[in-house]
């Protein structure tokens, strides 16, 4: 198991061995504190072409805690991409700054597409420039899915053996195609709630196929509240949608209150990767199984820990 100048750009690119292993450092930074001087003069660069807030601020402030320092930008405004740079270009260029780049992009394909071009020149020759996908597109987010697994473990003690709804847009949002896949590396049972138009797609469905992974399909939170460990809520990915007629039509389509959450079993965590829009009425916030602001919270030491194993190497 090497962690050092590993790119991090599909869930899949991880077994459920060395997922675990991510799990315990994080554990353990948790525990006993951050290391300030196990990243000290360290560069990491946050790129950041799609809006975003937990993840480049966690990033952030997970490679701060560990001593490293962050170049970053959000969002191309102020950038070159302006004047006509293409990513290949860009990446190339930061390579030379930076010791990992972490990336957010709106096209499927560009952190795996990065992390080939990702090479820093030094006085010794070329280095390797491990890059980290921080979302692409409508494609995945595996650090999303290491704290949600994170957070899972934390709250059920356990992932094998239970029960998960995956809710909302299941087409475009990226947070659950990493997350049913590594779902399928354990021993559970998913339930897919979503709109016809929105269910989740064909690669992922075959992928849990040949896992043998128990799942079935679903139209409303009603029908599967009461037998879940894990409600898991997504926004409606509207500005992936080629057509505003359509985000109409599903808009606002799944709401949990605090009435919902009267089916749920006691031990139910009410997750969501955030940012919500309505999907979570705000009176759901004061019931003790509502767990979103602390799994973002997770986000720190599950990245800490990744960039330290990463930079580092496994520990
Ligand atoms: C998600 C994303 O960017 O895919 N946000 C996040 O990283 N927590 C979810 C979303 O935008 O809906």
């Amino acid at each position: 198991m090497e962690f050092r100048d590993r790119d991090v750009v599909s869930i899949r690119d991880f077994s459920r061995d060395e997922l675990e292993s991510i799990f315990s450092v994080a554990k353990k930074m948790e525990e006993e504190g951050y290391d300030r001087g196990l990243l000290r003069g360290k560069r990491i660069s946050l790129l950041f072409y799609e809006p975003s807030t937990r993840t480049r601020l966690s990033f952030e402030a997970a490679a701060n805690s560990l001593g490293a320092d962050t170049l970053w930008f959000a969002g191309v405004e102020g950038t070159s991409v302006m004047k006509g740079e293409t990513l290949k270009d860009t990446i190339e260029t930061v390579a030379n700054y930076s010791d990992a780049i972490v990336i957010r992009h709106p096209y499927d394909g560009a952190a795996r597409w990065a992390a080939e071009v990702t090479t820093r020149r030094t006085l010794r020759g070329e280095k390797k420039v491990p890059v980290i996908n921080g979302g692409d597109g409508r494609n995945e987010h595996p650090t999303q899915t290491m704290l949600d697994l994170y957070s899972i473990l934390v709250t059920q003690g356990k992932i094998d053996g239970i029960t998960v709804a995956l809710v909302g847009d299941l087409k475009y949002g990226r947070t659950v195609h990493s997350f049913a896949y590594a779902l399928g590396m354990y021993r559970c049972r998913i339930r897919l709630v979503a709109p016809e138009a929105l269910q989740m797609p064909p690669h992922v469905l075959s992928y849990l196929e040949s896992r043998g992974v128990e799942y079935s399909l679903h139209r409303s939170i009603e029908e599967v509240i009461g037998e879940v460990d894990v409600l898991y809520m997504t926004r409606i990915q509207k500005e992936r949608f080629p057509d505003e007629n359509e985000y109409n039509r599903v808009r606002g389509i799944y709401r949990v209150s605090k009435r919902t959450l009267q089916g749920a079993k006691p031990n139910m965590r009410l997750m969501h990767p955030l940012p919500r829009v309505d999907e979570i009425s705000p009176d759901a916030d004061e019931d003790f199984r509502s767990y979103y602001f602390k799994q973002a919270g997770n986000g720190v030491p599950v990245r800490a820990a990744l960039l330290a194993m990463v930079l580092e190497g496994s520990r």
